[in-house]
C-alpha cells in the first residue's frame, strides 16, 4: 500500500515563482490558520493574507451542508481576490467521520478500529470520512491520531488505535492512504507529534519522560509509516518531552521528522500554540502553520514579522514554511479547483457509508466473557435493555461527536443499541433506563454501562477537572447488581474510551462485551449479540485488573510497572471456537 508522494519539479518551480513575488506579510499570512467566525472577518482574510481556516467547536458555518459550502466559498473568494490569489485550505477535526456535522456517518473511535485489526476497513472508513468532509467544505482533516497511550488515565486514549506500536503503525498507514486517496484531494494529519499519549500519569499536555531511544523505538514508527504513505501534515503536541515543549523541539521536528524521515509537508501547531509554547521559538523549531486562534492572530503575525526583521527568525525558515504550505495547496489542486463540490452533498450519511460504519461497529466488539450460553441472544427470549446508555446515540459515541466534548443527546441519523435489539427480537423488548423495572419475566438483561462522553483535558482521570474515574459509577454498578440479584442472566455491554477496571462486574455478569465508542451505527451491536455475525475484535490494549495497577507513571503492560493484566492485548473470544486465539 506504499504511496510516497514524490517531489514534483513543476510544482517546485511554481512555488519558486510565487515565493519570489511574496512580501513578508503575505508569507506570514500563509502561515496563519484562523477560525471561520470570531477570529476573522471576510476583510481580514484578504488584508491579513490568511492561509487556512479551521472549523471545530463553536458556531456552525451554516444550517446544512449547502450553507457550509457557501460560507467557505465566500471565504475562498476573498482569498482568491488577493494580489497573488493563493487559495485557502480548510481544516476540520473529523476524527471518526465528519463528526462536526450532525447527520454525517460517525465511525467507531480509533480504539474500536484498532480492536477490529482490519486495515482495509480503516482505509474505507477514512475514505468515507474524506468524502463527507469534502462534502461539507473541507480539504484537510486533523486525523489520524497516532498516539501510543501508556496510561488509561489519559482522556484521549480512544483517539488512538492501540497501545501497540505495531498495530498503530499499520493502522496509521491505512488511515492516511484512505483519507488522502489516490489523487490527494484531501490532506490527512498525523498527530500529536510526539509523546502525547506517553506523558507521566497520562496527563494531557504533561511531560513525557522517555529516553530518546524509547521515543524512536516506541513512538516514532507510526509517523514514519504516515510519512512514507505521503501524509500531508503533522500536528505538534501539547506535551513536553523531557521538559522541552514539543512545539519548540527543533531536534524532533526539524532534524528527525523533516530531516531523517524526509517529511516535506506542513507541520501545523496545535491550538493557540504561538502564545502558549514560546512564540518565535516554535517557528524556529520548525512549525510551519500556526493555529492563531482565540485572539492570537495579530500577536502571531506581528511577532513573527518583528522576529524576521530583527533576525531572530531566519528568512529561510519563513520561506521553508511557506514552501511547504504552497506545496500542499498545489498538490491538493486548490489553484485549479478551489471550491467545494456541491455534488458531494448528497453523499453525506448515505446507506453505503452507514453499512461500512456498521461493519466497523461489529468488528470492533471484543467478547471478554461468555458463560451459560447466554450469547448469542435468542430472538424469542424476553429481553430487557438496561441503562440510559442503551438508548442514546450521543452517550454511545464519545467525545468529538457533534460537539468537542461530545453530546449526551440522540443525534441525527444515528441508531441506538436498543433500536438494534428491537429489530432482531421477536418478543417485545423492555427498556429499563434506570435499572429499576420489575422485570419478573425477563430471561436476559442486556445492561449497557460506561463512560459519559469526554475529550481532551476533561477526560483525564486524576486530572485537574477530576470528572472521570477508571471504574464504573455506582449507578452503573447498581444496574448490574439489580439484575444479578434477581437471578436474571446478564450481558454487560461496556461503552468506554479506554479499558476500565471492571473486574468485579466481569465476574458478576454472564457475558461481557467491550464495545468502545461505536458512533452512529449502534444497531451493529445487536447483529453480533444475536449471532448473525461472530465476534472478531481483539483487545487493542491490555486490560487492567485493579486501580492499584495505576500507582506508577504508566498503566499495566509498560515497563516501569508490570502488573499482570486481567486480559492481555490481543484477547477476545469467539462464538465458533470459544478460544482467545482469534482464529
Ligand atoms: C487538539 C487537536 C485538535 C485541535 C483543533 C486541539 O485542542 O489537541 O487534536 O485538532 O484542537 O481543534
Amino acid at each position: 500500500m506504499d504511496k510516497k508522494i514524490k517531489t514534483d519539479p513543476i510544482i517546485e518551480q511554481k512555488i519558486d515563482a510565487l515565493l519570489a513575488q511574496m512580501t513578508l506579510e503575505e508569507k506570514i499570512g500563509q502561515m496563519s490558520q484562523v477560525r471561520h467566525f470570531d477570529d476573522v472577518t471576510l476583510e481580514d482574510v484578504k488584508n491579513k493574507y490568511i492561509g487556512s481556516v479551521i472549523h471545530t467547536q463553536g458556531p456552525l458555518p451554516g444550517n446544512d451542508a449547502t450553507e457550509w459550502q457557501a460560507k467557505f466559498t465566500e471565504f475562498q473568494r476573498q482569498a482568491l481576490s488577493t494580489r497573488l490569489g493563493i487559495p485557502l485550505v480548510f481544516g476540520v477535526d473529523a476524527v471518526h467521520g465528519q463528526n462536526t456535522y450532525e447527520g454525517a456517518t460517525i465511525f467507531p473511535h480509533n480504539i474500536g478500529l484498532g480492536a477490529s485489526g482490519n486495515t482495509e476497513l480503516v482505509a474505507k472508513a477514512a475514505e468515507i470520512t474524506a468524502i463527507e468532509s469534502k462534502a461539507t467544505g473541507f480539504n484537510w482533516v486533523f486525523s489520524p491520531c497516532v498516539a501510543i497511550p501508556f496510561n488509561e488515565k489519559w482522556g484521549r486514549v480512544y483517539e488512538a488505535f492501540s497501545e501497540s506500536t505495531e498495530i498503530t503503525t499499520e493502522m496509521a498507514k491505512a488511515s492516511v492512504i484512505g483519507h488522502q486517496g489516490e489523487f490527494f484531494s484531501l490532506m490527512a494529519t498525523a498527530k500529536h507529534f510526539i509523546g502525547d499519549g506517553a506523558t507521566d500519569f497520562g496527563v494531557e499536555g504533561g511531560n513525557t519522560s522517555l529516553t530518546h531511544e524509547e521515543v524512536i523505538q516506541r513512538l516514532l514508527p507510526p509517523y514514519r509509516a504516515a510519512v512514507d504513505a505521503g501524509v500531508g501534515s503533522v500536528m505538534a503536541s501539547f506535551n513536553t518531552l523531557n521538559g522541552v515543549s514539543m512545539h519548540a523541539h527543533r531536534a524532533m521536528i526539524t532534524d528527525i521528522l523533516k530531516g531523517q524521515l524526509g517529511f516535506d509537508g506542513i507541520v501545523v501547531s496545535d491550538w493557540k500554540a504561538y502564545s502558549r509554547f514560546g512564540q518565535n521559538a516554535i517557528i524556529n523549531a520548525g512549525i510551519d502553520m500556526v493555529m492563531a486562534v482565540d485572539g492570537d492572530l495579530d500577536m502571531f503575525q506581528e511577532g513573527v514579522r518583528n522576529g524576521v526583521l530583527n533576525q531572530e527568525i531566519p528568512q529561510d525558515r519563513i520561506d521553508d514554511a511557506v514552501r511547504r504550505i504552497l506545496r500542499q495547496k498545489f498538490r491538493l489542486g486548490l489553484f485549479e479547483n478551489p471550491y467545494p463540490d456541491p455534488k458531494l452533498i448528497e453523499k453525506i450519511g448515505i446507506q453505503f457509508h452507514r453499512d461500512i460504519a456498521q461493519q466497523a461497529v461489529r468488528e470492533s466488539l471484543v467478547l471478554l466473557k461468555n458463560e451459560k450460553g447466554v450469547l448469542p441472544l435468542k430472538r424469542d427470549a424476553k429481553i430487557a435493555v438496561v441503562g440510559e446508555f442503551g438508548d442514546n446515540s450521543g452517550l454511545q459515541s464519545g467525545g468529538w461527536t457533534v460537539n468537542w466534548q461530545g453530546t449526551t443527546e440522540n443525534y441525527k441519523g444515528a441508531t441506538t443499541i436498543l433500536e438494534g435489539i428491537r429489530k432482531h427480537a421477536s418478543n417485545e423488548v423492555i427498556y429499563d433506563p434506570t435499572g429499576t423495572a420489575d422485570a419478573a419475566d425477563v430471561d436476559v438483561a442486556v445492561i449497557v454501562v460506561g463512560e459519559a462522553p469526554y475529550a481532551e483535558f476533561f477526560g483525564d482521570v486524576d486530572g485537574p477537572m477530576n470528572l472521570f474515574q477508571l471504574t464504573l459509577t455506582e449507578t452503573h454498578q447498581n444496574y448490574i447488581n439489580a439484575y444479578t440479584e434477581k437471578g436474571i442472566k446478564t450481558v454487560v455491554v461496556l461503552i468506554s474510551g479506554r479499558p476500565l477496571v471492571v473486574s468485579d462486574q466481569i465476574q458478576q455478569a454472564d457475558a461481557f462485551v467491550a464495545a468502545w465508542l461505536p458512533g452512529s451505527e449502534g444497531d451493529g451491536i445487536a447483529e453480533v449479540l444475536f449471532g448473525e455475525y461472530d465476534f472478531k475484535g481483539k483487545l487493542p490494549h491490555s486490560w487492567p485488573k485493579s486501580t492499584d495497577d495505576y500507582q506508577e507513571k504508566y498503566g499495566p503492560n509498560f515497563w516501569q510497572s508490570k502488573p499482570e493484566p486481567l486480559f492481555p492485548i490481543g484477547y477476545g473470544l469467539r462464538y465458533k471456537t470459544w478460544s482467545s486465539s482469534g482464529q
